[in-house]
């Protein structure tokens, strides 16, 4: 049985962390962050916001089964296994390419709380009509969220974290700065704000694309795409699961003084942006800045099983 927390409840598991550093003192900008990996150990980060609503909706309509979508290493097919094992969901995933001879942390976990694992090639997996023929064949007690569990309930539970923010803060900070892979945290966080604040985005992700996608999705939820957000692209590190060593410093030396982990892939990016541009003083003296901690934090093992435990626990 799924039980949502009250907004209380959300924020004493959620603080905002103001970081003391001489850095931000020099540049006169205060610096937060607001910790959603901490809402649940293994429901994390945004993939909490966006499975609140779906799993209320699942359970409303009555559904047993959650069937979802992604690849070995996803975030979202970690968050959703955990999930199905917490509220008593059965879990079905199509994951993106062939059985590896060793699967993934991330695998080994959702196949270890029971989750039913299905493989595709990656072309297959593009396909919608095999997508959509995959998730028919389970039948109607089947809830199906989508890759990244993005869609308008996801939508609405990161609408949450602004009004948390508000609560926590008194007032809303002048710059909120996040990671994005499909834009729906970040749709949700914009939508929320309703013009207020200045919404700045690191898609962890190489391409173009993604402001049309969250214009979309806003014009989808609110009516309104909004002007108070902007996109900053020179911090991918080379795209999607790719690193370098500058990076890896960042993420252990970013631990070691503040004590708060960050993913690679998501966090350790946006994080590395938002510093590097309090250095280059892009924020105006006096700002408050709040990062949001989107989680990930899964993704560290098995990155550091593929890449030789760079990324120090
Ligand atoms: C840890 C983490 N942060 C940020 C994101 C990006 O979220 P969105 O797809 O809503 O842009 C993801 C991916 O879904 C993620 O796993």
């Amino acid at each position: 049985m799924y039980r949502t927390l009250t907004l209380s409840e959300q924020i004493s598991r959620s603080p905002v962390t103001a970081l003391m550093d001489e850095l931000f003192q020099q540049c006169a900008v205060q610096l937060s962050v607001k910790r959603d990996e901490l809402l649940d150990t293994e429901i994390s980060g945004n993939k909490w916001r966006k499975l609140k609503y779906n799993l209320l909706e699942a359970q409303t309509q009555g559904k047993s089964t959650l069937l979802s979508y992604g690849g070995a290493f996803s975030n979202h097919v970690y968050a959703v296994a955990a999930a199905g094992k917490k509220y008593g969901f059965r879990t079905i995933f199509l994951i993106r390419g062939e059985k590896p001879e060793h699967p993934s942390p991330t695998l080994r976990f959702a196949d270890s709380v029971g989750a039913q694992l299905h493989f595709c090639s990656r072309s297959q997996y593009r396909d919608s009509d095999f997508l959509d023929h995959f998730a028919q064949k389970f039948g109607d007690h089947v809830y199906v969220l989508p890759e990244g569990g993005s869609n308008p309930h996801a939508i609405k539970g990161c609408t949450e974290i602004v009004t948390e923010l508000k609560m926590q803060m008194g007032k809303l900070p002048d710059f909120i700065c996040l990671s994005a892979g499909t834009g729906a945290t970040a749709a949700g966080i914009i939508a929320a704000l309703d013009g207020a604040a200045q919404v700045l985005i690191f898609p962890a992700l190489k391409g173009n694309g993604l402001e049309e996608e969250l214009t979309k999705m806003l014009l989808g939820y609110k009516g309104k795409s909004y002007r108070n957000w902007q996109f900053i692209k020179d911090y991918h590190f080379g795209g999607y699961a790719k690193h370098q060593p500058a990076l890896i410093h960042f993420i252990n030396e970013f631990k070691g003084k503040f004590r708060i982990p960050l993913d690679p892939i998501y966090t350790g990016k946006m994080l590395f942006g938002v510093l590097d541009l309090i250095t280059q003083n892009h924020f105006p003296k006096g700002s408050k800045v709040v990062a949001i901690h989107t989680g990930g934090l899964q993704g560290i093992a098995g990155f550091n099983e593929r890449f030789g435990d760079i990324i120090k626990l």
